[in-house]
Order: structure tokens, then C-alpha cells, then sequence
């Protein structure tokens, strides 16, 4: 008998793993992106990735605000600690031969040809990459709308990993992402979320109101996506990808879980105003509930409920702040008294009371390592996440 190690392939190396932890983070459900990403990055790593291709080539499909192009960002971000550093193209915009020329830069001798700057040039692709990770990330957006010119460039990407700029120098994307987002098949996922006919849309939409998604909903919209897909691409696009990823709608459960991340977010921006600015504020349970409430609405996911945390916490801060009634230091308690349309906000004065308060840091630039064990807003996700973008 053989002397033998039982081996387990399942899992994955350090780096992936730190990727796909930093991913579940700032990333809610969504979790087939979020696997598909993490699997080609580690056979990217290790060399057994396909030689002369893209890192990966990703179609995401999905309703409108539920982590597309977020999933994306927080992969640059996860990767080289900045969520901006993805060339995005909006394909919508590239339609003609002299936008085209805005990616490619124009051939040699045409009028201007010294001043265009090829946006897709391997200086741009690559002028996001650190010392330790080399990699660029590329995406397409509204990839349904790209014009014939702009649909060959993104195949000889997508297959080969190169791209010809006007003036005939090559790029190299073998070292590049490439996601491409597109709505198809979203208007069919839409008539989903808003059932008007048949025996079961009483029930069907009472459902969705309450946010709920099932299995099965998810399933049936993952399947029109898909075959929105493959009747409008042609089969060698569809060959060059090595994954169609359709996005779930986010249900309540994810909302509440988004409300808190983007209250994190929102905490973090003001510890990186100037430090005569820094302040803390604590959002109630029943606050946080009125934002979900006000926040739900299935067609829009999670756009619907960022706007109404803007209208009803970033908005009325900023007028504090205006208005010098807010001051550094400060300690903010917002709440919502029930049956009112707008949210209380409280300056406390006697810390004793609200222990959810992190300590004001010295410089108030960086979240307190003791807020972990507070109760308020930072705890649990919110915490890992304030974490996870201070070490960015
Ligand atoms: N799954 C999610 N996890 C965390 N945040 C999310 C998620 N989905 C959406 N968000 C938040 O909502 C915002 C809008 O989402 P995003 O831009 O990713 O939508 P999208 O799916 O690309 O929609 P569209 O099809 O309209 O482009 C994000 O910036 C993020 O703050
Ligand atoms: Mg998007």
C-alpha cells in the first residue's frame, strides 16, 4: 500500500483567503461573485491561470443596486487599498470612431494625435499597482450598449490580453480583471419584483414590500439573466468568460446589514475630516429601523436606501456642522420618535449614559481600537469593516 497524505484541495492560500475575508466585509451576500473572484485571483497566484489571458473575465448581470460595480471597487480595494483604482468605461459613451480614439489614443499623423492620452494605455492600466500586487482592474459598464468598434477591441482583450493603440504599441492586460456589468434581462427581473398579475401577486408583492426574497425567486431571475445573455451576445463572447455571475436582490436582512456598513462608512469619512472637525454619532435601533423602512424599495436595492440615508442622517449633519451647532469632540445621539418623518438629534453631554460612544481618539483621525467592544454602532461587521479600511 501506498504511503500517502490525504490532501485538501478546498482550501485556499493566505492571500485568497485575506481577499475573500476583505470581500465578505464590505460585500453583503452576493457570495457567488464574491467566490468566483477569490478562485481565478488564486490561480492567478500560484501560475495556473490560462497563459495570455486576462487574470479573469467576468460578466455581471443583476438588478440595479445590488453590488455590481461595488463588488468591483472593493476588489481594487481589498487588492491594492484603493476602491478607485479600476479604469471604468461606460460603454454607452464609446460609440463613434473619435470617442473611440479616447480609449486607443488616434494613429500617428492624425490632427491632435500628440494630445490624446489613451485612456486603456498600459501607464494607465497599470498606474494603480503597489510594490507587492501588480494587477489592474478593468470595467466595462453597460456592456449591451458598446458599439461594434468597442465590442472587437473588448474581444481581442478578452481572448488574447492585448489591445493595439492607435499608434501600434501593444498593452498587455494578461495582468487585468476585466468585469463587464450589463442590465440585460433586468426589465423581465423587474416585472419579478413587481408582480401585478397573476393568482399569486397579492401574495408575491406583499412579500417582496417586506422584503423578503426567496430561493426560488433568486433562481428563476439568475435564470433570465442568463439566457438574456446568450441571446444577446454572440457565442465566441460568451466562450471568453470564464464566469456569468447574476446578482441576487437584496432583501431586508441584507438592507439591515448595508444600514450599518454605510453608517460605518459614513463614521470613517468624518474621522478623516480635519481633526477640528471629528465627531462620533450613534444611530438608535429605532433609527435604524425608520432607515431601513424608509430605505426598502426591491426595485432599486440598495440605492433607494443609500438615498435615504443621505436625506435623513448626511444631510441634516451637515447642516449641524453649517450651523456650528456641532463641534469637534462632540458626541451625537440620533434617534427616531415614532410617527415623526424625520430623525431627533442629540448632542450628549453625559457620556456615563451612552456607553455605545467609542472614545475620542487623540487626533479623532482614526477609529478607536475600543470600539470594538462597544455596543453602538461599531459593532460586530461595522467594526471589522472600520478596521479592514484604516489598515487601506
Ligand atoms: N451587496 C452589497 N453590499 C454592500 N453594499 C452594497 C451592495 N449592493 C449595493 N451596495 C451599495 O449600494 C451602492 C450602489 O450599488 P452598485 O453601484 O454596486 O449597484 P449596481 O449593481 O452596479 O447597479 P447598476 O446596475 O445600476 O449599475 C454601492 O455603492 C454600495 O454602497
Ligand atoms: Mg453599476
Amino acid at each position: 500500500m501506498l504511503n500517502a497524505i490525504t490532501l485538501d484541495p478546498t482550501k485556499t492560500g493566505g492571500r485568497a483567503e485575506k481577499l475573500e475575508h476583505g470581500l465578505h466585509r464590505l460585500i453583503v451576500g452576493q457570495e457567488a461573485a464574491i467566490e468566483q473572484i477569490v478562485n481565478v485571483y488564486q490561480l492567478y497566484l500560484t501560475g495556473m491561470a490560462t497563459p495570455d489571458r486576462p487574470i479573469g473575465n467576468f460578466l455581471f448581470l443583476g438588478p440595479t443596486g445590488c453590488g455590481k460595480t461595488r463588488v468591483v471597487e472593493a476588489t481594487a480595494e481589498c487588492l491594492v487599498q484603493n476602491p478607485r483604482a479600476v479604469i471604468k468605461i461606460d460603454c454607452a459613451e464609446f460609440q463613434h470612431s473619435h470617442e473611440i480614439a479616447k480609449l486607443v489614443g488616434s494613429p500617428p499623423g492624425y490632427l491632435g494625435h500628440r494630445e490624446t492620452h489613451a485612456l486603456l494605455s498600459q501607464e494607465s492600466i497599470n498606474q494603480y499597482h503597489t510594490d507587492t500586487v501588480k494587477v489592474s482592474f478593468v470595467l466595462f459598464d453597460e456592456i449591451e450598449k458598446a458599439s461594434d468598434a468597442l465590442w472587437n477591441l473588448l474581444l481581442g482583450i478578452l481572448d488574447k490580453a492585448v489591445l493595439t493603440l492607435g499608434d501600434n504599441r501593444k498593452v498587455d492586460f494578461s495582468s487585468a480583471m476585466i468585469f463587464m456589468t450589463g442590465n440585460l434581462g433586468a426589465a423581465e427581473m423587474n416585472a419579478m419584483l413587481t408582480p401585478r398579475l397573476g393568482f399569486d401577486a397579492a401574495r408575491e408583492s406583499r412579500k417582496l414590500q417586506a422584503g423578503q426574497v426567496d430561493d426560488k425567486l433568486s433562481g428563476k431571475m439568475s435564470r433570465t439573466g442568463i439566457e438574456a445573455a446568450r441571446r444577446k451576445f454572440t457565442p465566441e463572447f460568451i466562450n471568453r468568460l470564464d464566469k456569468i455571475v447574476v446578482f441576487k436582490p437584496l432583501g431586508t436582512g441584507e438592507l439591515r446589514q448595508i444600514v450599518e456598513l454605510e453608517l460605518s462608512m459614513l463614521q470613517q469619512r468624518i474621522c478623516r475630516m480635519s481633526s477640528d472637525r471629528t465627531f462620533y454619532f450613534s444611530v438608535s435601533e429605532a433609527g435604524k429601523q425608520f432607515l431601513l423602512e424608509e430605505g426598502t424599495d426591491m426595485r432599486y436595492g440598495a440605492r433607494h436606501l443609500k438615498r435615504a440615508i443621505e436625506r435623513l442622517v448626511v444631510q441634516p449633519l451637515s447642516n449641524l456642522i453649517a450651523t456650528d451647532q456641532i463641534h469637534s469632540g462632540d458626541r451625537i445621539s440620533i434617534d427616531h420618535p415614532a410617527g415623526s418623518p424625520v430623525m431627533s438629534f442629540h448632542r450628549v453631554e453625559d457620556l456615563t449614559t451612552m456607553p455605545e460612544f467609542p472614545p475620542l481618539s487623540e487626533h479623532g483621525a482614526a477609529l478607536p481600537a475600543s470600539a470594538q467592544a462597544t455596543g453602538g454602532l461599531y459593532a460586530s461587521e461595522a467594526t471589522q469593516v472600520a478596521r479592514h479600511s484604516e489598515r487601506a
